[in-house]
């Protein structure tokens, strides 16, 4: 057995199949959705306030059956996805042993803290809704980053999960970097693309995450890369000042408050070497989309267990870069939505 996308046994695969699909049954179930609100929504008066769009929008939906099963769908996928993704890991965890015990050593490091003071924002927080959140199983790492991302999310999410962090990656402005730091890399997907593009860094990641962390290790280890990783919350880093040539970050930003988000943009500057490059990238500004289109995410987000994504997409990043000192600032893209900047010499 692989320690990357494992093969499931027959019931953890058929419980997690069902799953996906019923991710990609919402394509059509959607294309109905859009119809009705054609039909029944008065796109032309919608308010501006988030709020009470939502009410507006759903009461003129409340007859729209294919409203209805989105919702239900939604709330099904969200409540059970963590659930079966673990019990098909708990299927698998014996053959997989050995694997998760050799990789836990190799040329990788991971430094946790067990005194480190976890921010209210994410401290018990069951983010997307999964099951017991970030730390919520013993290897909930590997359940995350190998079962719920490659075998379910990956399959219904539009433009490819890993493809996707493949180009932001290749889109930092410089083709080498010796030091790199990716903020919030989790599991380790991001980070992953990082080590591709750029083979010869050194990478450096921090997580908040004790449990995404240690998968983050072994994916390392499994590849022979020296990644050095930190439980440490990116605002506050123990790294000296003028560190790192590039500060990256895939998709941590809708995930902390806006003051946070502030803090961050601050920590990757102090931290990132004169010179040095700064590509943050994140779900989309509501500015970027029409009410409609807003509201959609919106309505995403606040049942898809995303508690600071309306925060975060209402935000500038690119004048909060600004703001943080990073200077040749742009902001570009819809989804992901791509900031990059400069820390001057
Ligand atoms: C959506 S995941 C990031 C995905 C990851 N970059 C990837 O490519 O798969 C968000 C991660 O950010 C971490 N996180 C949230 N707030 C953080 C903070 N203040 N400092 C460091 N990590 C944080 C969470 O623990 C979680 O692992």
């Amino acid at each position: 057995m692989e320690l990357q996308d494992p093969k499931l046994k027959q019931r953890g695969r058929a419980s997690v199949n069902f799953l996906a699909q019923m991710g990609m049954a919402v394509a059509p179930v959607r294309d109905e959705l859009n119809a009705d609100i054609a039909r029944l929504v008065d796109q032309d008066n919608l308010p501006d306030d988030l709020d009470a769009r939502d009410t507006a929008i759903t009461s003129a939906l409340a007859q729209s059956t294919a409203f209805a099963t989105q919702r239900l769908m939604g709330d099904w996928h969200g409540r059970s996805h963590g659930k079966v993704a673990i019990e098909a890991f708990q299927e698998i965890q014996t053959d997989l042993q050995p694997i998760l015990d050799a990789t836990t050593h190799g040329p990788a490091t991971l430094t946790l803290d067990p005194q480190m003071e976890a921010p209210a924002y994410w401290e018990g927080v069951h983010f997307h809704r999964t099951t017991g959140g970030w730390e919520g199983h013993e290897h909930m790492g590997y359940v995350h980053g190998e079962i719920i991302h490659k075998k379910m999310v990956a399959r219904f999410f539009p433009g490819g999960i890993f493809e996707q962090r493949r180009k932001i990656a290749q889109m930092a402005p410089q083709d080498h970097y010796d030091k790199i730091l990716d903020m919030g890399c989790s599991s380790g997907h991001f980070t992953t693309a990082l080590a591709e593009i750029y083979p010869d860094a050194e990478i450096t990641g921090v997580d908040l995450s004790a449990r995404m962390l240690e998968h983050a290790l072994r994916t390392a280890n499994a590849n022979g890369w020296n990644w050095k990783l930190y439980q440490q919350p990116a605002e506050n880093t123990q790294f000296a000042d003028d560190s790192f040539d590039l500060v990256a970050s895939y998709i941590l930003l809708h995930e902390v408050p806006s003051d946070a988000i502030r803090n961050i943009f601050a920590e990757a500057f102090r931290v990132a070497k004169p010179g040095g490059d700064l590509i943050m990238s994140d779900v989309t500004r509501y500015a970027d989309l029409d009410k409609l289109s807003a509201w959609k995410a919106d309505r995403g987000a606040k049942y898809g267990g995303e508690p600071h994504w309306r925060e975060s997409a209402s935000l500038d990043l690119a004048e909060i870069a600004r703001e943080a000192g990073f200077v040749d600032t742009s902001a570009e893209g819809i989804y992901p939505h791509i900031v990059r900047g400069r820390k001057p010499i």
